[in-house]
């Protein structure tokens, strides 16, 4: 998706790291209890060492929702995570994302034009009222209020297996709430989520939104319990079972550690699996000495081995790719948008229309209430 983030003036782009740091505090000291800045673990250290609350996805949400007293909350984020954090504050709160371009690629895999066809389609061949659309964190807003007006929940990487139980497992009157889960954006989430819970690849198809009814037939969607949307996160997607096997062949005691939005063949690898929360407690609870191969972004992974000296930590592919608009979060844009804060201006506002928001909010409600 298409965001036009304007260009910075030269005061930011030519300043040294030093004057961005002593422009953010002074902002920050200003703007006092009135600002929440809020960092996604993903983020670069220089703008992490400011935010006032860390988190996962979920984690962010939780505290977006309850910190009603802040005026501006700057989410040092993606857009999806700024967009959650407006439909969930009040509507004297303001949201800002310091960068415009800093969209999920994975988020924008997942366009509400092909999710309406595709609930559409489904329904042609299938009870679509024995279908839940449930979405990841990681999309628009208005998938968020599609699935809250389908009856659908959102859920994060912490909270999947919680959210795809409630969906088709969990019993209410007698029966489940759905037979089928049609699953967006992410397919590793939902497969590997899907597993755990003792699905069988049988009872998962991957949905293709490019083809019709996904590339499926009326009896493949009658056999599958979760539907999954053809959508991946390309930073996940490149750690490969080799990188796991190199590190055990070098480390045989160490510990890998993988973030659920990478493939199943790697997942099952992992001596844990959980969000980017989860990841940094496993990294604390390890004893000292041990050795930490880890699947996810390398601003976190990083971070990590700076903060646990007495650790060997790794990030587990050897090119470490990094998440591309995370990183569009930096000191220049920070600084820039809380001087304009100073200022009395609001630049780049998240705002979600009325109707979108209070759908985005059942499904968002919903998520809170199971987890
Ligand atoms: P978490 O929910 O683990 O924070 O992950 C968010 C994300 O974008 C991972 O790519
Ligand atoms: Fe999106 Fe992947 Fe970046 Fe997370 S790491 S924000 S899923 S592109």
């Amino acid at each position: 998706m298409l965001r036009i983030q304007r260009t910075l003036e030269e005061r930011y782009t030519t300043a040294s790291t030093d004057d961005l740091r002593q422009m953010v505090a002074d902002a920050k000291t200003a703007l006092g209890e009135r600002l929440l800045i809020l960092g996604h673990h993903y983020q670069h250290d220089d703008v992490m060492a400011f935010a006032d609350a860390r988190g996962d996805s979920f984690g962010l949400s939780r505290i977006a929702a309850d910190r009603r007293d802040a005026e501006f909350i700057v989410f040092c984020g993606v857009h999806f995570m700024a967009e959650s954090a407006d439909v969930l504050t009040g509507p004297h709160q303001r949201v800002v994302l310091p960068d415009l371009n800093a969209g999920c690629s994975m988020a924008d895999m997942a366009d509400i034009e092909a999710v309406e066809d595709a609930w559409e389609a489904l329904a042609s061949v299938t009870d679509i009222d024995r279908v839940l659309p449930i979405t990841y964190m990681n999309s628009a807003a208005n998938l968020k209020a599609f699935v809250g007006r389908h009856g659908g929940a959102v859920c994060t990487s912490s909270n999947a297996r919680a959210v795809l139980t409630w969906a088709l497992l969990d019993q209410v009157d007698g029966r489940t709430r759905a037979d089928k889960v049609l699953f967006f954006p992410d397919q590793h989430l939902g497969r590997n989520t899907g597993f755990d819970l003792g699905f069988t690849e049988a009872q998962m198809s991957l949905y293709n939104p490019r083809f019709e009814l996904g590339g499926l037939d009326a009896a493949a969607v009658d056999d599958s319990a979760l539907l999954l949307w053809k959508g991946h996160c390309s930073v996940h997607q490149r750690f490969r079972p080799e990188h796991v096997a190199d590190f055990r062949v070098r480390n045989p005691d160490g510990l890998v550690l993988v973030h659920p939005e990478c493939a199943h063949d790697v997942v099952v690898l992992g001596d844990v699996v959980g969000s980017t929360d989860a990841i940094i407690k496993a990294v604390e609870a390890a004893p000292s000495g041990t050795a930490l191969g880890i699947a996810t972004e390398v601003h976190l992974v990083n971070r990590l081995a700076n903060e646990h000296p007495d650790k060997t930590i790794e990030c587990l592919d050897p090119l470490v790719c990094p998440c591309a608009t995370m990183a569009r979060i930096d000191l220049p844009h920070l600084a820039w948008v809380l001087e304009s804060l100073v200022d009395g201006r609001v630049p780049n506002q998240i705002t979600v229309d009325a109707d979108t928001a209070s759908w985005a909010k059942v499904a968002l409600e919903r998520m809170l209430q199971i987890s």
